[in-house]
């Protein structure tokens, strides 16, 4: 044809049937994590404006969406709870009837083959909006440590298969292995939120579990957005701890850490595609300027491509809706 050298590249493009062919990394129902937002009360099904799509749900109403959620094949679901009385302390994160630990037993009664991840944190349970106890103005992490462990061992108790810890104290893998351990709990693995950056991207959740921060940030313990060396000491420490899962969080940004830490370890990998990237796709697309689904796709396809072996995504039912077509 020619005399010139060159790679055709195209080759391998030139039908559907051989991309499909060479397609280096997939995108499975199995891989997704649904997050959902339980409220005390009843009939409550309270749309979050900032994430169209996405509910406060009530037990009762938790019921219907669970149904769906398994009749789409999801197989995974991440709880967060929204309390009536919140205090300095906490006190709802970790007792007996607390509203995650009630979803947390309706769901595995209903639906056993379902896996259920607890959130552990303290933010949405205290007055002060905080991820631990205060102590003269500051976040105090070794007293938040103990309020953090009851609150994995009681979602154990309530029947949590995986407790995500995401308060980003120091030795919270430590603390809670330890607790866990001694209560019994010696097969309930921790996914544990190990790199988890102080981001203007968690806006939307924090309407969704109303826990913004009363006074002051985040930043004295979630990590700063322009340091990569810090994720490495991050994950290995938690690794040390006796992790079973890493989180990267957030995702979109952070796609190179996701990629160090997928190098770093051998523990399965899990991106955390944060509310705020949620809502920018939605808001974007509700105006017509994008094609929702093929974004959505896109951004999923690049975390896994990144590394990734799970995703925790708000729009997990509209993917598995997809994947199905
Ligand atoms: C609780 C927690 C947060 C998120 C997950 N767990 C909020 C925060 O740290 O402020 C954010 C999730 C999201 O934005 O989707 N500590």
């Amino acid at each position: 044809m020619n005399d010139l050298h060159f790679k055709r590249h195209r080759r391998l493009r030139s039908s559907e049937s051989m991309r499909a062919l060479v397609r280096e990394t997939h995108l499975h129902k199995e891989d997704l994590i649904y997050p959902l937002f339980v409220v005390e009360g009843e009939n409550i099904k309270r749309e979050i404006p900032s994430m169209p799509g996405i509910f406060q749900l009530s037990l009762d109403n938790l019921t219907e969406e669970m149904k769906e959620v398994e009749s789409l094949g999801i197989r995974s679901v991440l709880l967060f709870g929204v309390p009536k009385q919140k205090d300095e302390v906490g006190s709802q994160a970790y007792c007996e009837h607390g509203i995650v630990q009630l979803a947390t037993k309706q769901i595995k009664r209903d639906h056993p083959s379902i896996i259920v991840i607890a959130d552990t944190c303290l933010c949405e349970y205290t007055s002060h909006g905080h991820c631990g106890v205060i102590r003269d103005g500051k976040v105090d992490n070794d007293e938040s440590l103990k309020l953090i462990t009851e609150t994995a061992i009681s979602q154990a108790k309530a029947g949590a298969d995986i407790i995500a810890p995401s308060n980003m104290m120091d030795g919270f893998v430590a603390a809670i292995r330890k607790g866990l351990d001694e209560a019994g709990f010696t097969n309930i693995p921790i996914m544990s939120y190990a790199v988890k950056y102080a981001s203007a991207f968690y806006g939307p959740f924090r309407d969704a579990a109303d826990s913004t921060p009363q006074f002051g940030n985040r930043k004295e313990y979630q990590m700063d957005p322009a340091n990569r060396y810090e994720a490495f000491r991050e994950a290995d420490s938690d690794i040390e701890e006796g992790a079973d899962f890493i989180i990267v969080k957030p995702s979109m940004s952070y796609l190179d850490i996701m990629r160090d830490v997928k190098e770093r370890s051998t523990l399965p990998l899990v991106a955390y595609n944060v509310s705020g990237e949620y809502s920018m796709v939605k808001a974007a697309a509700q105006n017509g300027w994008i094609d929702e689904k093929q974004i959505v796709l896109e951004k999923l396809i690049s975390m896994k491509r990144a590394g990734a072996d799970l995703i925790i995504t708000y729009a997990s039912k509209d993917v598995a809706k997809w994947l199905s077509e």
